[in-house]
């Protein structure tokens, strides 16, 4: 049977890394999904990027964030595939509005993101996974250590961290193996903006003294989602952070 992988956010960044490295690997029968929120322009680009791929590729836009869009994406994902090997739910957004300007909705927005609708995403594809498959969710180190920077971004990590290990149990019918990264500075635009004086000061705290690589973060991934023995854990990259 071919292997079939779906990836969310998957056209930047880690997201983007973890498709280069899934594609790369894959046989001509293998099929790759790729969802992506709203950058026509980088879905394209990777479409570009892997042209000399043996397997399929296939890029869904659909935003993350809202639920009724997830429904169609899920519809979409079943029009294409009777069946899920390897899903990597990486949708995350963040917001470093300071606490007290924080309105209902720009935590719901966070939440719904982060925690929410990947949790009915994986509801709906359910009776796509097949047995022994696996899942691996987009956590953070700031899920594991509080940050005033972006308190309901590190709530909403630690959530998602603790939904992949409830999942265990959940979809233990086909003993889907269910894990979660937490990434500590990883070069991605998400630190567009960051000036040199914060490089420096964070760069003091890390082991490896240094940001580290989305091609390290997708290397991880691919190790477990080769791996069927990984279940119930959060797997670390952060280069040593804090040892310091
Ligand atoms: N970079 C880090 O230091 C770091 C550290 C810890 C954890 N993480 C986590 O890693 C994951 C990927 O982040 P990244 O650093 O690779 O950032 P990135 O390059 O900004 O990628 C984020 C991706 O999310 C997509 N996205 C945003 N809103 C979306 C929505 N509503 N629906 C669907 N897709 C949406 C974007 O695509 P469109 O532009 O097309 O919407 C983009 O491809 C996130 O979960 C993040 O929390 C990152």
């Amino acid at each position: 049977m071919s292997n079939v992988s779906l990836i969310t956010s998957g056209t930047s960044g880690i997201g983007k890394a973890i498709v280069k490295k899934i594609v790369t690997e894959a046989a001509a029968d293998d099929l790759v999904i790729v969802n992506y929120g709203h950058n026509d322009e980088a879905a394209r680009q990777l479409d570009e990027e892997l042209s000399d791929r043996a397997c399929r590729l296939v890029l869904i836009k659909a935003d993350m964030s809202d639920y009724d869009e997830m429904l169609v994406f899920a519809q979409k994902v079943r029009e294409e595939t009777d069946h899920i090997d390897w899903c990597v739910l990486n949708t995350g957004i963040g917001t470093y509005l300071p606490f007290e300007e924080y309105t209902i909705d720009v935590w719901r927005n966070v939440m719904d993101t982060n925690v929410t609708i990947p949790a009915f995403l994986v509801k709906e594809l359910k009776p796509l996974f097949a047995e022994d498959s696996n899942l691996v969710f987009m956590g953070s180190h700031a899920g594991q250590a509080p940050y005033s920077s972006s308190v309901v971004y590190s709530v909403s990590k630690a959530a998602v961290m603790f939904l992949a290990k409830s999942l265990v149990k959940v979809l233990n019918d086909k003993r889907v193996a269910v894990n979660s990264i937490a990434p500590g500075f990883i070069e991605t635009r998400w630190q567009n903006g960051r000036s040199d004086e914060s490089y420096e000061r964070i760069n003091r705290k890390i082991g490896a003294h240094r940001f580290g690589t989305p091609e390290e973060v997708a290397s991880l991934c691919y190790e477990i989602l080769n791996n069927d023995y990984l279940s119930g854990s959060c797997y670390d990259v952060h280069g040593g952070y804090d040892y310091f």
